[in-house]
């Protein structure tokens, strides 16, 4: 493979971690991204097969100043192409009318504005180099709404329709970007707080009963930041064992006329 970099947020925790080490795997050297210092310092331990191939840094994606200097880390690594997978993120739960609006800001500051702040941070690297994949990590809940989650639901729903409209204008200039949407997946984020019993609720929901692993996003996320994925330009694609090809209906089993 060419000298390709990838750009991972998230990478101190879940789908994030899973993504920097596929494309490590891959041959890639790679950039690691998140607030959180000791969670980044775990992934740079797990991850040190690839010791010398990846640097980490300390990033708050909210922060135009912080990106900067992830951006600046980027360049100097002098890749001749580059590849950015947004997997920061964050969930809050809540009636609409009991959510504070601190939730509201969290929730868009992270999971809307983060993305956006990333890609313009990173979209002139790729320009430069000639091009470039963007990989946004959005979430079933963007597509079709849960229970008791309409600001997560929101914010994810505008990370698809970033990624739809952001692709049109950068498609000619040689940048394709993309994003996956999975279902519940065993991270942190998901395992957290989640008993037994939703856990059970879950897996009936969907139609393979499987909770989604952080390797598979990641598999979903090199598929679409590859060559094989070269005409495929502002896609969601749902990493969700069929639960979006569901219309919500129970099963119609009727005797035999
Ligand atoms: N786990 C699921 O069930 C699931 C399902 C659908 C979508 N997603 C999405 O996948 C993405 C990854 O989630 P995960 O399940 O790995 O969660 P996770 O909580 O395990 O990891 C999220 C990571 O993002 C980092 N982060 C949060 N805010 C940040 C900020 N401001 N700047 C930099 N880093 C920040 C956290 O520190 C953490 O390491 C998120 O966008 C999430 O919404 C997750």
């Amino acid at each position: 493979m060419e000298n390709q970099l990838a750009i991972v947020t998230g990478t101190g925790s879940g789908i994030g971690k899973a993504v920097a080490e596929k494309f490590l795997r891959l041959g890639c050297t790679a950039v690691l991204a998140d607030r959180d210092a000791d969670g980044l310092r775990k992934t740079a331990e797990e991850l040190s097969a690839w010791k010398g191939r990846f640097s980490c840094l300390e990033t708050d994606v909210t922060d135009a100043g912080s990106i900067g200097a992830l951006a600046a880390l980027a360049r100097r690594e002098k890749a001749d192409s580059y590849v950015l997978a947004n997997c920061a993120g964050v969930f809050r739960g809540g009636l609409l009318h009991e959510a504070a609006e601190e939730d509201y800001d969290l929730l868009f500051d992270v999971n809307v504005k983060g993305t956006c702040l990333m890609m313009k941070a990173v979209i002139p690297l790729m320009l430069e180099a000639g091009g470039g994949s963007i990989v946004n990590v959005a979430s079933v809940s963007g597509i079709r709404g849960d229970y008791n989650a309409p600001l997560y639901c929101a914010s994810k729903g505008a990370v698809i329709s970033l990624t739809r409209a952001a692709a049109l204008d950068y498609m000619e200039k040689g940048i394709r970007i993309n994003c996956v949407s999975p279902s519940a997946t065993a991270t942190p984020m998901f395992l957290s707080g989640t008993g037994d019993e939703v856990m059970r609720a879950f897996k009936d929901a969907l139609p393979d009963h499987k909770i989604g692993l952080p390797g598979q996003v990641a598999d979903a996320v090199a598929f679409l930041a590859s060559p094989e994925a070269a005409h495929i330009c502002g896609h969601n694609l749902p990493v969700d064992g069929g639960l979006t090809a569901w219309n919500g209906q129970p099963r119609q089993d009727k005797d035999a006329e």
